[in-house]
């Protein structure tokens, strides 16, 4: 693996920590450097695809604390220069982690707050300790919600600093805090089952001993990994694309290409994960606002680890730092965001013959090596692994990791656990999902693109079907946007299939990639729900857009405290032609979360994902040249003959 420092800025780099810090200031004297300016967010403003020697450029938001006003401001590097303000009164953009902290003082002094815990028992030494979790509060039309900056602070009893909070929720006290004038609008305070007495927590001081049976496993790559990382750029044997950090995305791909006869054929140029809303099940009064838009209300990228070796990850592994803005026109670097490894990944493919002659059964085996290129994000009690694997045999996949801790609430010992699930004494997890929209935008060969669902379906019984035995593979293409929103159906393995029909491959085909979903679930919440009109694109699987380069975020620029219909329902409704155009796909990860008692009090990793799958983007297996492993003595039948008496004939 090559690391060099002094490479050229290309056009689809991050912004390093000195133009972040320039292009604050630039910004900061464009409005007269008020102490109340902050920075929520500083990126590279991405060039429109194709344009040639683009100015290097940085979009932020900013918000003024005295008036609370968003405005989103575009800078020039090149020339220094403000080239863009916007204002958007009516934008809630991410708190600030200023605004959090601001938000839990004024509630720990809030006379209201106090006294109500007061009438909960709880005495000085409890309040003091407790732990204060803050939460958007979506929009159900309250004045609160549509005029005020607003986050809603629920609280848990902890009898140390460190305590797992989750375990004891104070039921049914709720504050509402308003960000910009700082102080508590309102206390709910309604009758609850009292806070569970004592809670778990996951050290093995109170969780008991660790096992001790475990023998050490050590990955060594003697001659290093594979990779090889120029600035952004990384490549993997035919694979390459490029690895950043996004303040607001987290980790993002772009030109994602595979080498093919001397030259790198484009399948995709941005991947990203574009959304994400976590809707609650349960209509209790601390509970149904919850409809956490993990990354538009958040920032995934702004909450990345910092991760570390034999830890989060094993191996030979190399890291890539993440800028973001300290929020007061400074740069902070998150040291080892990103994680770039390589795995084994079990078997590539396998065949085991007899020979027509003495020499008996031969097999033939590839082992299957993966590039994993991967974050993870903490928003609040939850953790997600973000995981792109690339494989030799051209495919791409991403798994989403959830873990962490649950949301908890206390309830009674009768409690009828129809929208939630007891998980120990007096403490339940509620129903919830977790929608997970990752935009990819397409480019199968340079594109232009057509995308085809695939249904495998029976042909019908008649002359052309006489022993009622034949299926097919019926491919209908998505032609206007009015079609888009599609989604999945396991009974006729429905997938899509990306395609690009200018161009044949070998055998006369169009060379496509083909996404398949993964274990997923429909969006519970009715469609005359809030939660399902203000995150619309949760309720389909998969959409597809034309490329539009302002459209980013498929719940809006602003989930937080939003209008109905904002994102993928109005862009859609544009019904823009699909057919040989420039693509972008928008397909959502669902995980359905019955909470059970082992998620508790943290939860075992729970995957789920999505693949891409070459689909005669080649015309043989790409994996054929994989060479045979040096710890693999066969291919030469030698090793296999005292198994000839395993398998007589080839029952594949
Ligand atoms: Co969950």
């Amino acid at each position: 693996m090559v690391t060099e420092t002094s490479i050229e800025v290309h056009p689809l780099d991050p912004l390093s920590a000195d133009e972040l810090i320039r292009a604050s200031s630039i910004a900061s004297e464009h409005f007269g450097s008020p102490d109340s300016l902050r920075f929520l967010m500083v990126a590279a403003l991405e060039p429109p695809k194709g344009s040639v020697n683009p100015p290097r450029s940085a979009e932020m938001v900013c918000i003024d604390t005295s008036s609370g006003l968003t405005t989103e401001v575009v800078v020039d590097l090149d020339t220094g220069r403000v080239t863009s303000v916007a204002e958007r009164p009516d934008a809630q953009p991410p708190a600030l982690f200023d605004e959090y902290d601001r938000a839990e003082a004024a509630i720990r002094s809030d006379e209201g707050w106090r006294s109500a815990m007061v009438g909960r028992g709880l005495n000085e030494v409890q309040i003091d300790l407790s732990f204060i979790h803050l939460w958007p509060t979506g929009n159900f039309g309250s004045e609160w919600e549509t005029k005020h900056r607003i986050l809603k602070g629920i609280v848990y009893l902890r009898d140390q600093p460190d305590d797992n909070a989750y375990g004891r929720p104070v039921e049914g006290l709720i504050a509402i805090v308003d960000l910009v004038d700082n102080r508590v609008l309102e206390v709910v305070d309604e009758p609850s089952p009292p806070p569970p007495t004592s809670s778990l927590r996951f050290d093995h001081d109170h969780s008991g001993p660790a096992r001790d049976d475990l023998k050490q496993l050590d990955i060594v790559q003697s001659e290093g990994p594979s990779f090889n990382l120029q600035g952004h750029l990384l490549t993997w044997q035919k694979w390459q694309m490029r690895v950043s950090l996004h303040p607001r995305e987290g980790l993002v791909l772009h030109q994602i290409g595979y080498e093919d006869g001397g030259q790198v054929r484009p399948i995709c140029y941005r991947a990203s994960l574009a959304e994400m809303v976590v809707p609650y099940g349960d209509a209790s009064v601390g509970h149904y606002f919850k409809n956490a838009f993990d990354s538009g209300e958040c920032g995934i990228g702004r909450l990345v680890n910092s991760l570390e070796l034999g830890c989060d990850c094993l191996g030979e592994i190399a890291y890539m730092d993440g800028v973001v803005t300290d929020e007061r026109g400074g740069a902070r670097t998150i040291k080892n965001a990103i994680c770039i490894h390589e795995e084994d990944a079990g078997l590539l493919w396998k065949h085991t013959y007899r020979h027509s002659d003495d020499r008996g059964m031969q097999s033939w085996s590839r082992r299957s090596r993966r590039l994993v290129v991967s974050t993870i994000a903490t928003v609040d009690n939850y953790d997600y692994g973000f995981y792109w694997y690339f494989y030799q045999d051209g495919s791409w996949e991403h798994e989403v990791k959830a873990t962490g801790i649950i949301q908890t609430m206390a309830i009674e010992d009768d409690d009828p656990q129809i929208t939630r699930h007891r998980i120990a004494p007096q403490l339940a997890g509620m129903h919830h999902q977790h929608f997970l929209s990752f935009r990819l935008d397409m480019d199968v060969d340079g594109g232009p693109n057509t995308v085809y669902e695939v249904d495998t379906i029976p042909l019908p019984l008649g002359p052309k079907n006489p022993f009622y035995n034949t299926f097919t593979a019926q491919a209908t293409p998505i032609t206007e946007e009015s079609q888009s929103g599609r989604v999945v159906d396991s009974t006729s393995a429905r997938h899509w299939r990306i395609a690009n029909d200018d161009r044949n491959n070998p055998i006369g085909e169009s060379p496509a990639y083909v996404l398949t979903p993964g274990a997923t679930v429909s969006m519970m919440a009715d469609e005359k729900s809030l939660i399902a009109q203000r995150a619309a694109f949760a309720r389909k699987q998969l959409w597809v857009t034309a490329y539009e380069p302002s459209e980013r975020y498929p719940a809006g620029d602003y989930p937080a405290q939003s209008e109905p219909g904002q994102g993928m329902p109005s862009w859609t409704s544009a019904n823009r032609p699909l057919r040989q155009a420039d693509l972008v796909l928008w397909y959502t990860v669902g995980m359905n979360h019955i909470v059970r008692p082992e998620d508790w009090p943290v939860m075992p990793v729970q995957r789920a994902g999505f693949s891409m799958k070459p689909w005669g983007f080649f015309d043989r297996n790409p994996g054929l040249d994989v060479p045979q492993s040096d710890h693999c003595e066969h291919d030469h039948g030698h090793g296999s003959r005292n198994h000839a008496h395993q398998s007589s004939n080839g029952h594949a």
